[in-house]
Order: C-alpha cells, then structure tokens, then sequence
C-alpha cells in the first residue's frame, strides 16, 4: 500500500471518528506540551492507536491522542505526541500524522517543541517563534521517489515558516503578554544531548535553538504547500552554554513550569488559526 493510499485511509478515519468532514488548520503539541489539549471544550478524542497506520509515540511525555475542535470559523485538529526519528522510525512514519492533517483539509499547521537554548538571550521558560530551520541531520522525509499528488520533487523551502503565520504569532504573543523573539531551529537528530562543539558549530551556523523534531514535518507541510508555524519552548541551555549536565527530566520538568505560558499562547492561537 502506498503511502498515499495509507493517508488516505487514516483521513477517512479520523473524518468519520470525528464527525467532521474536514480539518482546517492543526497544532501539533510537542514533547512536555501535550497536556493542554486535555479539556479543551467541544474536543472529540481519538487516540492514535485507532488510527489507521498511526505511529503511536514510544516516548515518555508524549500522549498520543488527537483531538478535534471546533470553533468559529473552522475546525482544529490538536495532535497530542509525535513520533521521532531518533527513535528508529521512518521519516515517512515522523511525518505520518501531518501529512493526514493536510489531506484532511488543513492549510495551516504549527508545530511545536521543546528545544535547547543556543542564542545568548534565551532562558529556560522563554517561549520562540521560529524563523527558518537549519537541517542538520543530513536527512529528508522527501527522499526517495516522489507522489506527485504530494507535492512537487523540489519543494521550495525560501520561506519554511509562513510570514504570515509569524505575524499571527507576533501578535498572539502580544495578546498573551509575553515578550516576542524569533529564532532559527536546528534539527539534530539525537537521542544523544549534543556536544558543546557542536552547540558551537549550531551558533556560528545561526541556530538559536537546537532540537529533535519538527523539521521533517515543516518540509512534508511545505511539500503539500501548507503554510507552516512554529514555537519552540527553551527547556535548558543547549550542552556547553549549561553550567549542568542536560536531562530529559529538566526538558519535562521546565515544560511543566511553563505550562501557563503556553495554554496562554494556544488559548489565543487556536481560534485564529481556522480563520482566514
Ligand atoms: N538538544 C536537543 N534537543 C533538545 C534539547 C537540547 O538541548 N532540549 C530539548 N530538546
């Protein structure tokens, strides 16, 4: 079966799970991050595992649910968890669940994650929209022969992230009264912290953050021409920046702290998101 055909079966899917016929925007929470779709009113849930050719995430820390909202003027589709390349999985797997969200309908997607701080000015707790990506892992979910009902064999990626989208962030920012900064994210793909040179190699390059995920899935959204947003939440300093050793502990405990940051930013993000 192909990969087409899979999408296509688990949209179906997720169209008759939730009763409504088409997504027009989705926001995928990352690792820590998931939390905040528990609760959200008028929220149908379905968990991955139900979906047709999910991935169901491994990792601690990542639910694995999808939840689909309504609002005013569309619906969103909120995934809960992601999966990861670094935990062995294909990248065709890593970008399985927003390349349903788009062949559901939707043209808009921020993607969310928990990232190091590399730049000067970050802290743990800060909260950043992201500018452009660096690839650094040598990697690509578009490698391979190309589904012309995808998208293109060369998708441009001059502007990754949507200006528009950062200004709706920029000013959601501004509603949620937090300071607005925008960075560039560094796809490494782990599981091991990095280095501190290579936190050096990522700063001189002109990473602000460094991090796990998300990059596959912005080139996957941007191959199916959907407009791409994204914030990364700074959990720690990246290695070398850090007087402490990095753990996985201080990712989620620091994701947990910043919990009302981010239902802030969401809370005004999401009911935008569907508009025009
Ligand atoms: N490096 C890579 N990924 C991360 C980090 C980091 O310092 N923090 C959270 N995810």
């Amino acid at each position: 079966m192909s990969v087409y055909d899979r999408l296509e079966e688990a949209a179906r899917f997720v169209a008759r799970e939730t009763g409504r016929d088409r997504h027009d925007a989705a926001v995928v929470l990352g690792s820590g991050l998931s939390e905040y779709a528990r609760g959200l009113e008028g929220a149908i849930e379905v968990p991955y595992r139900s979906v047709p050719h999910f991935p169901v995430p491994r990792v601690e820390g990542h639910a694995g649910e999808l939840y689909s909202v309504p609002f005013a003027d569309g619906n969103v589709l909120v995934l809960a968890g992601r999966v990861h390349a670094y935990e062995g999985w294909d990248l065709d797997d890593v970008v399985f669940a927003v390349r349903t969200a788009a062949l559901s309908g939707c043209r808009r997607v921020v993607l969310t994650n928990a990232a190091g701080g590399v730049a000067d000015d970050l802290e743990p707790g800060d909260l950043v929209v992201i500018r452009d990506h660096l690839n650094l892992t040598g990697r690509n979910p578009l490698v391979g022969p190309n589904d012309d009902r995808l998208g293109p064999r060369f998708p441009d990626l001059s502007a990754a992230y949507s200006p528009q989208l950062r200004s709706l962030l920029a000013e959601v920012f501004a509603e949620a009264g937090l300071r607005h900064r925008e960075g560039v994210y560094a796809w490494m793909l782990g599981p091991s912290y990095e280095t501190p040179a290579e936190i050096q190699m990522v700063k001189r390059a002109g990473g602000d953050l460094v991090g796990m995920s998300t990059v596959p899935e912005t080139i996957a959204l941007r191959h199916m021409d959907v407009d791409v947003g994204g914030i990364s939440l700074v959990t720690n300093l990246a290695a070398g920046i850090s007087p402490v050793p990095l753990s996985h502990e201080e990712v989620t405990e620091t994701a947990a702290r910043a919990k009302a940051k981010i239902t802030a930013v969401l809370d005004a993000l999401l009911p935008r998101l569907a508009g025009p």
